[in-house]
């Protein structure tokens, strides 16, 4: 039987403001078809009025077509449309994806080691002590920061111990978090590289601190224009600059270290997808080179599945307490998936799964570049063979960017615009194209929708054949 709250008004008879509430939880939703109501007698008791109020009042609903009654299992609630208004609001009801999605952001979703997963979950529930099941360290559970520590030390030259790692649920909430220390500590501006993730931007304004944009160029962060910004701190991707997808030249990563040490200012280096790399080796992460100035992150959602929301820092010793000082909570990941984590890693399983992911990517990247060549030559891919989407320039203009992106979407081809991604003034037009979220059944299917559609929507005064920009353009003088 269901327990009933209804909302009746005062003021009203009794019986009219039983019907009327009823009415209303009905066309809400809150009591879907099939729900059994009370008998009357226990809802009468329930309300403190007379059994023959709710028998007259479940009457009028059944006549109204509300409710119905049905010999042997009392009054149910009848099929009625329910008032949409009830629902999620618009905003939050996720429209479908496109047909063909070829937005950056996510890994194929049907990569994800299910199998693998799931033994290594089942080993955590088989094997792990109750305790695991308590509040746990707010840095995360130790076993996995210990397998963290050495996994990165292999695949990305990190140099930290596990008192100085901290498990998250995702970089963007750990960017939130390390904002708060940083304000906390007297940082006032965070620079970040002009072209970016506009929702990490919004995520550290939120905290508190002052966004600055530092030019990009074909070697990543022009680090000379730091020191005119003032900034306390500065956001990175230095393995593969988001969205545009250059490296940091060894000479601008020398400066940016310079830079951090000369000014006592933290870098905080965005590895999001450090293990794609299909051209050579990976260069290792900065923060190898100087683990007291940068905080490393890192994701599994590229290598694993964004909706794990599952991540790390590697913070510099001076950053741990203030860090745990921010942060005021127990641990904020499940100790569940934090010990699957660990054992995936610790099994080599991690590593196998990377391994062949890379081979696919590395194999939809070179496909989309030729395609590209072929049916969009006014498109110029840029930066270094990596990660899991690649922008490509055109020289058109913020409108012929927006119009493009527009007429993909009218034909159910999800393409993002570099435009979004700028914090000042554009200086480059393109798209950001993803090639890993289609499944791999359907990846040729994609190139073929999309290379079709850019063969007939070169935009107006983009000569076919003619090569577009590149990174060079973006070059300061
Ligand atoms: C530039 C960049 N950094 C980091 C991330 C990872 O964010 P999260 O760990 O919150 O999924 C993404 C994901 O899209 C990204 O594009």
């Amino acid at each position: 039987l269901v327990d009933l709250v209804l909302d009746i008004p005062p003021g009203e008879g009794r019986r009219a403001g039983l019907e009327d509430a009823l009415r209303r939880a009905v066309r809400s939703g809150r009591l879907p078809a099939g729900t059994r109501l009370p008998s009357s007698r226990a809802l009468a008791t329930d309300l403190g009025c007379a059994r023959a109020t709710v028998v007259a009042a479940y009457e009028q609903l059944v006549v109204e077509g509300y409710l119905e009654a049905r010999r042997g299992s009392g009054t149910v609630v009848a099929p009625v449309r329910v008032e949409t208004s009830a629902g999620p609001s618009p905003r939050r009801a996720r429209a479908a994806g496109p047909a063909v999605d070829l937005r950056p952001g996510e890994p194929d979703r049907s990569s994800f080691p299910r199998a693998q997963w799931a033994r290594s979950l089942r080993r955590v529930l088989e094997h792990a002590p109750d305790d695991l099941l308590a509040y746990g360290d707010p840095l995360g559970l130790p076993v996995l920061r210990q397998a963290l520590v050495t996994y990165l030390a292999r695949s990305r030259a990190v140099a930290a111990t596990p008192e100085q790692v901290v498990v998250g649920r995702g970089f963007t909430s750990e960017l939130g978090l390390l904002a708060r220390t940083l304000v906390r500590g007297g940082v006032g501006t965070l620079a970040v590289e002009e072209a970016g993730l506009p929702f990490h931007h919004r995520v550290a304004r939120d905290h508190g601190l002052r966004i600055a944009p530092v030019p990009v160029d074909a070697e990543g962060l022009v680090v000379d224009h730091l020191d005119a910004v003032g900034a306390g701190a500065v956001l990175v991707t230095p393995a593969h600059q988001y969205p545009l997808g250059m490296t940091l030249s060894p000479s601008r990563r020398s400066a940016l270290l310079r830079w951090a040490r000369a000014r006592e200012a933290w870098i905080v280096e965005d590895d999001y997808d450090g293990e794609f790399r299909f051209d050579r080796q990976p260069v290792g992460a900065l923060q190898g080179l100087d683990p007291e100035r940068v905080v490393y992150a890192g994701t599994t959602s590229k290598s694993l599945a964004a909706g794990l929301r599952l991540s790390w820092l590697v913070l510099p010793r001076p950053l741990v307490d203030p860090l745990l000082e921010a942060h005021g909570w127990p641990g904020s990941v499940s100790a569940l998936e934090q010990a699957a984590l660990a054992d995936l890693i610790g099994t080599g399983r991690l590593d196998r799964h990377v391994r062949r992911v890379r081979a696919r990517y590395r194999e939809r990247r070179d496909a989309l570049v030729a395609a590209l060549a072929v049916a969009a030559p006014w498109l110029s891919p840029t930066g270094v063979a990596a990660g899991l989407h690649v922008s490509a320039l055109f020289d058109g203009g913020p409108d012929a960017e927006r119009r493009l992106v527009q007429e993909a979407a009218a034909r159910s081809i999800g393409l993002m615009g570099l435009g979004p991604h700028w914090v000042g003034p554009p200086r480059a037009t393109g798209l950001v194209i993803g090639y890993s979220r289609p499944p791999a059944h359907g990846y040729r299917s994609a190139l073929d929708r999309l290379t079709t559609f850019l063969a007939e929507a070169a935009p107006p005064g983009v000569h076919r054949g003619r090569r577009g920009a590149s990174c060079d353009a973006l070059m300061i003088s």
